[in-house]
């Protein structure tokens, strides 16, 4: 058995704006291990982003527990949590939120000079890992010189550079084309398996389960299953089987493609409501 890196024990989080309370997150409890990489799925509004954003430490829960690396996040002051975040937590989010007046080589510096790794293999490394993600002959560009996806990778480079025990990606493909998700989420699930990461990736497009170890669904605020089983997460990756494997991910009628859950980004919502 690999060690457990990431636990989270009967996680609520409540929203309160005004007279309206949402319960986004409702009673969750999952656990992550070490060289584990999760497929966080669910329709828009069942809980993702909320549940990655106090995984991220970024967001305080309103119940319930969330464990990294044997620590209680959610019971650390300010400053612990600042500080554990950084040394421990690699993200990228639905706005992949690059400094945008730093290159893509200065953006993954950033990181590890913030963790004081900024040596001479660190920047080494940073070239290579962004060499890896296909971005070799764009290190000096600035995030406005680079397209979406390209963005996207540099952001996904900067979540991983400083080795992080537990990295979290919210839709990292968005704006990235089918060859090109393929390639990232493979590259992805590689570097979380080779340098034994806890990893939990949130998508819509339900093909880039085949790259992971273990496919959570969330419905409501609350985990409807988890599918551990290798055929059956290939099932689910692959179209002809969604309706049998997941039919609760395809009640919606708006939905033209079947591998495509529709989405509207709530990033912003979630970033100003954090605490
Ligand atoms: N800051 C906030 N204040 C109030 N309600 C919020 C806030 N952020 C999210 N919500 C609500 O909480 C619920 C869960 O939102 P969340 O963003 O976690 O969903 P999601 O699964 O990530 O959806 P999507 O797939 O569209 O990104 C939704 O009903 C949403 O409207
Ligand atoms: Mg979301």
């Amino acid at each position: 058995m690999k060690k457990t890196i990431l636990e989270t024990r009967e996680v609520v989080k409540i929203y309160e704006s005004g007279n309206l309370v949402v319960k986004a997150v409702d009673g969750v409890s999952i656990s992550v291990a070490a060289g584990e990489f999760v497929g966080l799925v669910g329709p828009s509004g069942s809980g993702k982003t909320t549940m990655l954003a106090m995984l991220a430490g970024l967001l305080n829960p309103s119940e319930g527990q969330l464990i990294i690396d044997g620590q209680r996040i959610n019971q650390m002051n300010d400053v612990q949590r600042t500080r554990f975040r950084r040394e421990k937590i690699g993200f990228t989010f639905q706005a992949n939120n690059l400094v945008p007046y730093l290159t893509a080589l200065e953006n993954v510096e950033l990181m590890l000079r913030l963790n004081k790794k900024n040596g001479r293999q660190g920047r080494k490394k940073a070239r290579q890992l962004l060499a890896r993600l296909g971005l070799e002959d764009r290190l000096n560009n600035l995030p406005s010189q680079l397209s979406g996806g390209q963005q996207q990778r540099v952001a996904i480079a900067r979540a991983l550079i400083h080795e992080p025990s537990v990295v979290l990606a919210d839709e990292p493909t968005a704006s990235l084309d089918t060859e090109r998700a393929n390639q990232v989420v493979g590259i992805f699930a590689d570097l979380i398996h080779e340098q034994n990461k806890a990893g939990i990736m949130v998508t819509h497009d339900l093909r880039m389960c085949k790259f992971v170890d273990k496919v959570i669904q969330m419905v409501d605020g609350k985990v409807a299953r988890v599918i551990t089983d290798r055929a059956t997460i290939d099932q689910l990756a692959g179209s002809s089987q969604f309706d049998a494997v997941s039919e609760s991910l395809t009640q919606n009628p708006s939905q033209h493609q079947p591998l495509l859950i529709p989405h509207v980004p709530k990033w912003t919502a979630v970033a100003v409501g954090a605490d």
